[in-house]
């Protein structure tokens, strides 16, 4: 596998190095990210790659995670399993999201340190963050107040996670590490409108849209609301850089650094799938988080991780892939959209 080291002096030095880990579990590795990690873990010649489905092991159950450590052996645990969603699919499933992702990170963490596996990388999020975090949000802030309501119970399950890696070093020589990525978008991402988050939902109003010559299009919020977006593969890169490299306590965030307003966000995406219709707000749905920025400089410093894809050459390659997919029959009926 090809790892991009950081040297002091902001150098960058791309060069073959060896992935330090062998027999290699990632939960959620069929899902929209573990696809990228998968695929990136597959390239590297020695790494064997094991992705469970939840229908063969269900990572709720402290059962089928012990039956996963046994099958598999790994030594590497990279936990991306969760239940995700929008705005609307958050408002919807509060008690599911805190549940389910809460479970599934506190027993796998224990259950990898009873197996002796040598290190676990918890995938945490952005949505963890206190609702009014001065921008960029600093690792450093994590603690100083309560998420954003309509995401936090599932912020704080994955939360957890950061405790539990924290206390476990502390106590116990467990080497888990805890990152937190931004929003994400790309090739593969959830169209559904039902449960997407708000680059998939606006891509595909805008393209059925201009497929139906529709006047306009609804957008959820003011549009007054800002996020980062970062890259799924540029994400896949970022953890995996860590995974190799970092085994600190310090939570770390994987990100661009940069920010958008959803307004011109939507503006930005018509552009790109040539919809020149009218945009109309939902002032009566929420904007979720106010604004969302990361501070990006832990990641650089401590496993020269820094995103590589612009906004705008992501979402052509977003749109491309969505477009290509409606073209093969996977065209979706217009349905209420649920945002991030
Ligand atoms: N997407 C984002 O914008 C974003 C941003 C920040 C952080 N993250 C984090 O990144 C990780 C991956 O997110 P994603 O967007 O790739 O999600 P995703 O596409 O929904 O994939 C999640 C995967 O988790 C698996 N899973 C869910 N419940 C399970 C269970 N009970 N047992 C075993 N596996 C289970 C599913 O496996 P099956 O397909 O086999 O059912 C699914 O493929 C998550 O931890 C998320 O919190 C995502």
């Amino acid at each position: 596998m090809t790892i991009h080291s950081w040297s002091p002096g902001n150098t960058y030095v791309q060069m073959n190095e060896t992935f330090p880990y062998k027999r290699v579990v990632v939960t959620g590795g069929a899902g929209f990210l573990g696809r990228f990690i998968v695929k990136r873990l597959q390239s590297y010649a020695g790494a064997e790659v094991f992705a469970p489905r939840s229908a063969d092991y269900n990572l709720v159950e402290t059962t089928d995670i012990r039956r996963l450590l046994k099958d598999t052996c790994p030594d590497l645990i990279i936990h991306l399993a969760a239940v995700v969603g929008g705005i609307g699919a958050n408002q919807k499933n509060p008690g599911k999201f805190f549940y389910e992702n809460l479970m599934m990170g506190v027993q796998l963490i224990e259950q990898s340190r009873l197996e002796g596996i040598k290190k676990f990388v918890a995938v945490g999020t952005v949505c963890a963050y206190p609702k009014f975090t001065p921008t960029p949000f600093r690792e450093d802030d994590l603690w100083n107040g309560y998420p954003e309501e309509t995401n936090a119970p599932y912020g704080l399950a994955k939360k957890m996670m950061l405790v539990q890696s924290q206390s476990y070093r502390e106590q116990y020589g467990f080497n888990s590490i805890f990152l937190l990525p931004a929003n994400l978008y790309g090739p593969g991402d959830n169209f559904d409108l039902e449960s997407s988050h708000v680059i998939p939902a606006l891509i595909r109003k805008c393209v059925e849209a201009r497929e139906n010559g529709a006047a306009f299009v609804e957008a959820w919020g003011t549009g007054n609301a800002s996020r980062e977006f970062l890259y799924v593969d540029d994400c896949a890169d970022g953890i995996l850089r860590a995974a190799a490299t970092y085994n600190e306590s310090e939570p770390v965030n994987i990100g661009t650094g940069s920010e958008i307003r959803i307004s011109a966000l939507l503006e930005m995406i018509a552009r790109l799938t040539r919809f020149e219709g009218e945009i109309r707000w939902q002032h009566d749905k929420p904007d979720g988080q106010p604004r969302r920025r990361l501070d990006v400089t832990r990641a650089l410093e401590k496993f020269g991780f820094q995103a590589q894809v612009p906004l705008e050459e992501g979402l052509r390659r977003t749109i491309d892939w969505y477009e290509s997919q409606a073209v093969g029959g996977a065209k979706l009926a217009v349905s209420q959209s649920h945002e991030a």
